[in-house]
């Protein structure tokens, strides 16, 4: 177990040094976090990236879908997330509805995004339809990472969370859109559960990083959602996720004592009163 260190032992991780990993071989962490309090641990940890994902849309509101999140409530956890972490980049979803309409619009979002929440980077979902606003980003002077697969923003028009890309048409569509993101200076892109063969190709011929979720081993990095994979979230278990604990039961656990003690009289005891 590591000994946290010092603010100026630590290192920034930074998107030049993400690339360098990948021609290094050397594998990249990702996690969600949404919160101050877990994005320390997370940070402490030695995570190199941590994102804000439109995912605390579903995981810290209950929504159904990612799509009803919106800029103030994404800058509010980013913001939260930015005070806490040291060592991790850190990049933020764009929400829906904040790039889709023309790159003027989405680079005006972007500039707000990360001037309110202090994050370092943005992640948007999709390829060609939105690669011009992509490049306007990054002129702006912000890191882009790219998101192909199953981009759950797109979810109406999918219609199901089923694996993407089996069909040679949309395999091949989305080898031209990572490159064409890689072109307009994306520093990497996240790959969403498609078959693993189709990221292992995609991963060998961009030179930034893949990061996979449900897309096998050969990608350059891993992504989960950090409450799914400490087992918090007791209904969703797809293939792909490997449970790391079980904090549901721990925490259920945990406040039934906590019941217990109250109702018996057990909690507050001398000691722990003034
Ligand atoms: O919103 C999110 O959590 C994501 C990851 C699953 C990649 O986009």
């Amino acid at each position: 177990m590591s000994v946290a260190k010092k603010d100026d032992e630590i290192k920034k991780i930074t998107t030049h040094r993400l690339v360098s990993m990948k021609q290094l071989g050397e594998k990249i962490s990702m996690l969600t976090a949404y919160d101050f309090t877990m994005a320390t641990l997370v940070d402490q940890a030695g995570m190199d990236i941590i994102l804000i994902g439109d995912s605390a849309s579903n995981v810290m509101a209950g929504h159904e879908t990612t799509l009803s999140i919106t800029m103030e409530q994404m800058i509010y956890h980013a913001a939260s997330v930015v005070r806490a972490a040291r060592r991790a980049l850190v990049v933020c979803d764009m929400p829906f509805g904040t790039y889709q309409v023309n790159a003027t619009e989405g680079v005006k979002n972007a500039i707000r995004m990360v001037q309110e929440s202090g994050c370092d980077a943005l992640k948007l979902e999709g390829g060609v339809e939105i690669v011009d606003t992509v490049k306007r980003i990054i002129n702006a002077g912000i890191p882009v990472m790219g998101h192909l697969g199953l981009t759950p923003q797109s979810i109406h028009k999918f219609g199901t969370y089923a694996v993407r890309a089996k069909e040679d048409a949309e395999a091949e569509k989305l080898v031209s859109d990572a490159h064409a993101l890689e072109e307009a200076g994306c520093f990497a892109v996240v790959l969403e559960k498609i078959p693993a063969a189709l990221a292992a190709r995609v991963t060998s011929e961009l030179s930034i990083p893949t990061i996979g979720i449900g897309a096998g081993g050969a990608t350059d990095g891993q992504v989960l959602v950090v409450q799914d994979m400490l087992g918090m979230n007791q209904g969703f278990k797809p293939k792909f996720l490997r449970q790391y604990a079980n904090l549901a039961e721990t925490i259920t656990s945990a406040v039934q004592s906590y019941i217990h003690d109250v109702k018996t009289n057990d909690f507050p005891n001398e000691k722990e009163s003034y």
